[in-house]
């Protein structure tokens, strides 16, 4: 089967269409990774081609080796994919190392994938092992509100889930882990990956303060669905604040209420 026709194919274009219509993607911001399953790579296999060259992942995740990613390009536009996949998006292959990568399809006219890929590997390799092979998505967003919210919240997990929890009822439920916060980083290291990687241990949601969110999923619809969550969360925040800030909220004794009757796991050290 030619790799377009791929259902895969057809819900990685679907989110990143979808995310440029939100308004979370300027310019060539964010980026999304997909691991691909054997069977699915198998079945658009006439589409590949052998590995040219091997390039250093600037990361080392052998419980990655041997696997296919679809990745989004550095320096492409998210609302560009639909137009032309195979100039904006490669599928690339991992060594048997975990240190190097091979682009197999796409990326036609040159590019190389995101420039976040340490972050999305090391993430991969880490939700990989905790969901027993089921997590398959890691996204990366430059949702608005949620940026603004990092110039006037405290920067801990603690404060900023708060926060965001009583924003609406049903967000604890969606992720009743809460959220991690990484403080200012450069972009696109090592370093952010190891930061977020630490984080995402315990969380499935990553804030970078003023830059933007990092979420997984195990398929297109739940990281895209939980992206959505929390900048909504954002937006209704933001908009409390414009009006003059909280004159009534969600109490602990309501989200402990909560977690019971809908018998979700709670992180209560969140709840102060
Ligand atoms: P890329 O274009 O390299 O994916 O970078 C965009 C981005 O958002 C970096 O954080
Ligand atoms: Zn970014």
């Amino acid at each position: 089967m030619d790799i377009k026709a791929a259902k895969f194919m057809e819900g990685f274009i679907r989110l990143t269409a979808d995310a440029f219509k939100k308004g979370w993607h300027e310019r060539n911001g964010g980026n999304l990774t997909y691991r691909v399953p054997a069977s699915e790579v198998e079945s658009v296999k006439d589409s590949l081609h052998e590995v040219k060259e091997w390039l250093p992942i600037g990361n080392t995740v052998p419980g990655l080796a041997g696997e296919y990613f679809l990745v989004t390009g550095s320096g492409k536009y998210m609302r560009n994919v639909e137009l032309a996949p195979e100039e904006n998006v490669a599928l690339i292959k991992i060594d048997e190392k975990g240190e190097n990568y091979g682009i197999v399809w796409g990326l036609v006219k040159g590019g190389r994938p995101t420039s976040e890929l340490p972050t999305h590997l090391a993430n991969h390799e880490l939700k990989k092992k905790l969901t027993d092979g089921k997590n398959r998505i890691i996204y990366h967003a430059h949702p608005t509100n949620l940026i603004a919210l990092t110039f006037v919240l405290p920067l801990n997990d603690k404060e900023f889930t708060r926060e965001l929890w009583e924003m609406a009822t049903e967000d604890p439920v969606i992720f009743p882990e809460g959220l991690g916060v990484v403080p200012w980083m450069v972009p696109g290291g090592k370093a952010i990956a190891d930061a977020s990687t630490k984080l995402m241990e315990k969380y499935r949601v990553v804030v970078w303060a003023h830059h933007g969110l990092f979420v997984c999923g195990d398929d297109f619809d739940e990281a895209f669905g939980l992206m959505d969550t929390v900048e909504k969360a954002a937006e209704i925040c933001v908009k409390v604040r414009s009006m003059g800030g909280k004159k009534q909220t969600i109490t602990k004794e309501n989200f402990l209420d909560l977690a019971k009757e809908f018998n979700i796991d709670l992180n209560t050290d969140l709840l102060d």
